[in-house]
């Protein structure tokens, strides 16, 4: 099935919304950037030249791809300008009520065929659904990953009125973007968190019970499992508030106490050390 989207709608140009939009961009797309804070339109706007001259330098385009992509991005700061998008991808705070209210907006002003699809991590596709009314089947997950220029895989999560034909769609359009897409069902932390946020939970635990310092826990999982980032400075990497955030959702959404984050985990973020963007999380940044 054909995709039939000209125009990506963005919502958020944080780090993952600006991620989103530079990749559909450089896809060719026509992308319409939408953050209600002009300081992080301007914030994501000077990461786009700067990741697109990046990779001018390093031969991975020509400085005319990465001026035509650049020039397919509109960056505004009113929603009503948004209208003319086939797709609207939300990529937010991962705050369910947040969240709802922006699809209860969203949701009137898009009344066609478009797609409606949120970026959450955790959040389940089957509520955030509930603020669409009636256009629930076409309202989808489009889990893409940090740092969106690079990580291959988008989480395609269907929810329980999800529509075949929408499935379809972002299936081609995520191919379209040179991403593989994969799908999965509306359980709590869908495949992808499932898996790896009790293994960075086990982490937190192995650094509790003394079993190794942080650095050697990491060292141990680069080295043997290949992994790119030790689970450790994944975490960091990640934000150790979204790490713990998203045990308690598995935790609530499973009925499982297993998923519970680790309590030094939890007392890492009460101590203000969420990881890269404080600074200091497990490791300290502040250097760099
Ligand atoms: N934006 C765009 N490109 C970036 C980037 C960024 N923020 N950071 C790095 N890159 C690019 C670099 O330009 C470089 O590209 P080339 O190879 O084409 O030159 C490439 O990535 C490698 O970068 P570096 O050499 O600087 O550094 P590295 O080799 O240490 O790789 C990394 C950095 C890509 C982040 C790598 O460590 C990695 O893959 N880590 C794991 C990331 C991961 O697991 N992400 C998923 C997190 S979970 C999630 O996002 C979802 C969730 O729900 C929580």
């Amino acid at each position: 099935m054909s995709h039939n989207v000209k125009v990506v709608g963005v919502v958020g140009a944080g780090q993952m919304g600006g991620g989103i939009a530079q990749v559909a961009a450089q896809a060719g797309l026509d992308v319409v950037l939408f953050d209600a804070q002009g300081e992080q339109l301007k914030k994501g706007a000077a990461l786009h030249d700067k990741l697109l001259a990046r990779g001018v330098e390093k031969g991975k385009w020509t400085q005319a791809d990465a001026d035509a992509a650049k020039g397919r991005i509109r960056y505004v700061e009113k929603v009503g300008e948004l209208s003319g998008a086939d797709i609207v991808i939300e990529a937010i705070v991962e705050n369910v009520e947040i969240k709802k209210r922006v699809w209860a907006e969203l949701g009137k002003m898009f009344t066609g065929d478009q797609i409606l699809a949120s970026n959450t991590s955790s959040i389940s596709i089957t509520e955030l659904a509930t603020a669409v009314g009636d256009a629930a089947d076409r309202f989808i997950g489009m889990h893409f990953f940090n740092p969106v220029p690079v990580m291959k895989l988008v989480e395609v999560i269907r929810g329980l009125a999800t529509s075949e034909a929408t499935t379809a769609r972002v299936l081609a359009l995520s191919s379209a973007m040179g991403k593989v897409a994969v799908p999965a069902n509306d359980r709590a932390g869908f495949v992808s968190n499932r898996i790896l946020m009790p293994m960075i939970n086990e982490a937190f635990y192995t650094w509790m019970e003394g079993v190794a310092e942080p650095a050697d826990i990491d060292e141990i999982m680069k080295l043997g499992m290949a992994h790119p980032m030790g689970p450790l400075r994944l975490a960091d990497f990640i934000g150790l508030d979204t790490c713990a955030h998203i045990m308690e959702v598995m935790a609530d959404g499973l009925n499982d106490d297993r998923y519970r984050p680790c309590p030094l985990l939890k007392q890492l973020v009460t101590a203000g050390r969420l990881g890269d963007k404080t600074g200091r999380g497990v490791f300290d940044y502040s250097q760099k």
